[in-house]
C-alpha cells in the first residue's frame, strides 16, 4: 500500500472517530435558543445553514472549505455546537466549536473558527456570539473553552478578550513572535 493511500485512509478513519467522539459529547445537550440583540438574531444551526455556512468559511479562508466529518457533525449537531448570528434573515456570521478528544474529558470544548462577513465587522457581532456560546456551553455543565488566535489578528483577539477568554500559552510560529498562535481558555465554572 502507498504512503498517500495509508495517510488518507489514517485521516479519514480519523475523522469518522471526530464525528462519533463528538455526536456522543453532544448527546445529552439542548440546542441553543434563539436569543435576539436588537436587530440581531443569534441562534444555533440548522441543517440549512450548512451550504451557507461553507460559502462563508470558503470566503473568510483563503478557499477553505469544511472538511466532510465538520459538515456531517454540524447538521447533525449544528444547534448545539455552532452559533449563527443573523440579521434580517442574512448570516452574518457564526462561531463554531467541537470537542477534542484529548480535552473532553475534562470538559473543555473547543473554539474551531469564529467568522463575521466584512459587510457587518466592528459591531461587536463576533464577541456577542462569543459571549452567547458560552453561556449557553456553561448551562450545559461545560467547564471551559478553548482556542486559539494568530498575535496578528488583532480584531479577533480583542473580541476574544472582551468576551471573557485570556491568553493561557504563546506557541511560536516561526520565530517571529508577533506571529505566534495564542492560546486562550475561558473559565466558565464560576458562570454555572
Ligand atoms: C475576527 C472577526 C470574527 C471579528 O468580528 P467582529 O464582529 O468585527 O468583532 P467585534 O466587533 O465583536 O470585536 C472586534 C474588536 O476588535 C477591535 N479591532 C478591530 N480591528 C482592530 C485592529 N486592527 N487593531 C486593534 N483592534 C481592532 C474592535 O475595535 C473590537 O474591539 P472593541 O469592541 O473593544 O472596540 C472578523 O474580523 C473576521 O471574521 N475576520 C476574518 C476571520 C478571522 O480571522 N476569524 C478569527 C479566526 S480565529
Amino acid at each position: 500500500m502507498s504512503v498517500a493511500l495509508t495517510h488518507g485512509i489514517r485521516y479519514e478513519l480519523g475523522g469518522l472517530e471526530f464525528l462519533l467522539d463528538n455526536v456522543r459529547a453532544t448527546q445529552g445537550m439542548s440546542a441553543i435558543s434563539p436569543l435576539h440583540v436588537d436587530a440581531l438574531v443569534l441562534r444555533g444551526a440548522r441543517p440549512a445553514d450548512i451550504r451557507k455556512l461553507r460559502d462563508v468559511h470558503r470566503n473568510l479562508r483563503d478557499g477553505r472549505d469544511l472538511n466532510v466529518w465538520r459538515r456531517t457533525l454540524f447538521r447533525l449537531r449544528g444547534d448545539r455546537l455552532v452559533v449563527i448570528a443573523e440579521e434580517d434573515e442574512v448570516v452574518a456570521g457564526f462561531n463554531m466549536f467541537y470537542f477534542r478528544a484529548d480535552e473532553r474529558a475534562q470538559g473543555v470544548v473547543h473554539e474551531a473558527f469564529s467568522g463575521v462577513v466584512e459587510t457587518h465587522r466592528g459591531h461587536g457581532i463576533a464577541t456577542a456570539m462569543r459571549r452567547y456560546a458560552a453561556a449557553c456551553f456553561a448551562s450545559q455543565g461545560v467547564n471551559s473553552i478553548s482556542s486559539q488566535v494568530r498575535a496578528d489578528n488583532p480584531a479577533s483577539l480583542r473580541s476574544a478578550l472582551n468576551a471573557g477568554f485570556e491568553v493561557v500559552d504563546h506557541k511560536a510560529l516561526g520565530c517571529e513572535p508577533e506571529t505566534g498562535l495564542l492560546v486562550l481558555r475561558m473559565d466558565l465554572r464560576q458562570a454555572k
